[in-house]
């Protein structure tokens, strides 16, 4: 009897839960300004510089919830995402001392997007429950101010690869994985297709609050196995989310040419935040998708830009989604000091 109603709950469950989805889509660049509405609410200017997409509610202070109704566009290509998902800027450093910020271009198997990001979400690779993020939802991944590996870095919830050639050079697919070209911090080599950055997000949750103080404990990276194996949740943190992800390609090839780069040998790269080390990568994310449908899109198994339970509009269209700079600084061109920093 105990057996029997074990493997019909086994098949139901299968029945519902066993199609796997990876959304994977591009989000352009909606503003890039020093506000952080997470970390430093109501601020402006936040410490350092980040590139944002998503939705057009985004400002110095974001509603803790429904962000979808006060959104009215999204520079991303599903048009129900309201979502903001922000990361800090990478630039390069000359030898004179001044910085130029490093363009990101769209991901492989993707265009149309002005700069932004690639955006994952994925349901467990077992086909077991999932929970969707709802209204409220926020959280981090990484922390600004780290600068040696350890904490988030031994899950490789974040990582470098430095391509072999232009858009995708013919490496392993599954990122953090190869460690021939991926890394925790930023390659100390020229990388000759640019870097792609990797941010994964918890996929735990406490199946309480929507957000912390520190917009981390809430959520938790797996028990075990490394963040990209989609390990058990821990107890405390008993409710398996999707997998966030983003992916953010920095076409580093212009500043390539070795007469450029310091002569003691260290890369010139340095992140928004004074961090040429890449252990303070981090990415912010507002949830802000319409009704329930990301819930359904996990449940349905899609790959990729499409999905039957999702609305999709062009890049044309996304594209003109725009929030105004409201700080309103130099942050192009050859500047003197990275915005926000004494450095
Ligand atoms: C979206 O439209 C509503 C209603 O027209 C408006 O009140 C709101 O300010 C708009 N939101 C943004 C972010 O433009
Ligand atoms: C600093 O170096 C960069 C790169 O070599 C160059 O383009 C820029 O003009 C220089 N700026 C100054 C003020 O010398």
């Amino acid at each position: 009897m105990f057996l029997k109603i074990f493997i019909i709950t086994r098949l139901l469950a299968q029945s519902i839960w066993a199609a796997q989805t990876v959304l994977r889509f591009g989000c352009s660049q909606i503003v890039v300004e020093r506000l952080d509405p997470l970390v430093n609410p109501g601020t402006n200017h936040s410490p350092h510089v980040h590139q944002v997409t998503g939705g057009n509610a985004f400002s110095a202070s974001v509603a803790s919830s429904d962000v979808f109704k006060i959104a009215n566009c999204t520079t991303c290509s599903f048009s129900e995402d309201l979502s903001n998902y922000w990361n800090a800027n990478l630039y390069f450093k000359a030898r004179n001392g001044t910085y130029k910020r490093v363009p990101q271009v769209p991901n492989r198997g993707l265009t149309g997007e002005v700069g932004g990001m690639t955006v994952y979400y994925t349901s467990p690779y077992d086909g077991s429950k999932v929970t969707a993020f709802k209204p409220g939802f926020q959280m981090l991944a990484g922390h600004a101010e780290q600068r040696v590996p350890g904490g988030v870095t031994q899950w490789n919830a974040i990582c470098f690869r430095c391509y072999n050639a232009k858009n995708f050079g013919g490496e392993n697919q599954a990122p953090c994985s190869d460690k021939t070209v991926d890394s925790v911090s930023l390659s100390t080599k020229a990388c000759p297709g640019g870097i792609c950055t990797n941010i994964r997000f918890p996929t735990c949750w406490d199946g309480v609050n929507w957000d912390s103080a520190d917009h981390l404990s809430h959520v938790s990276y797996p028990a075990s196995k490394a963040s990209e194996d989609n390990g058990p949740c821990p107890s405390t943190h008993p409710v398996k989310l999707p997998q966030l992800m983003f992916e953010v390609i920095w076409d580093t090839t212009s500043f390539n040419d070795k007469s450029l780069w310091p002569t003691d040998g260290s890369q010139p790269f340095v992140f928004s935040m004074g961090d040429n080390t890449g252990y303070g990568q981090h990415g912010d994310y507002i949830f802000g998708w319409k009704d329930n449908v990301l819930q359904k899109a996990m449940e349905v198994g899609c790959f990729g830009a499409s999905c039957s339970a999702l609305k999709t509009q062009s890049f044309s269209d996304a594209n003109k989604c725009a929030v105004p700079d409201e700080v309103k600084e130099p942050i192009d061109g050859w500047i003197s000091t990275l915005p926000g920093m004494s450095m």
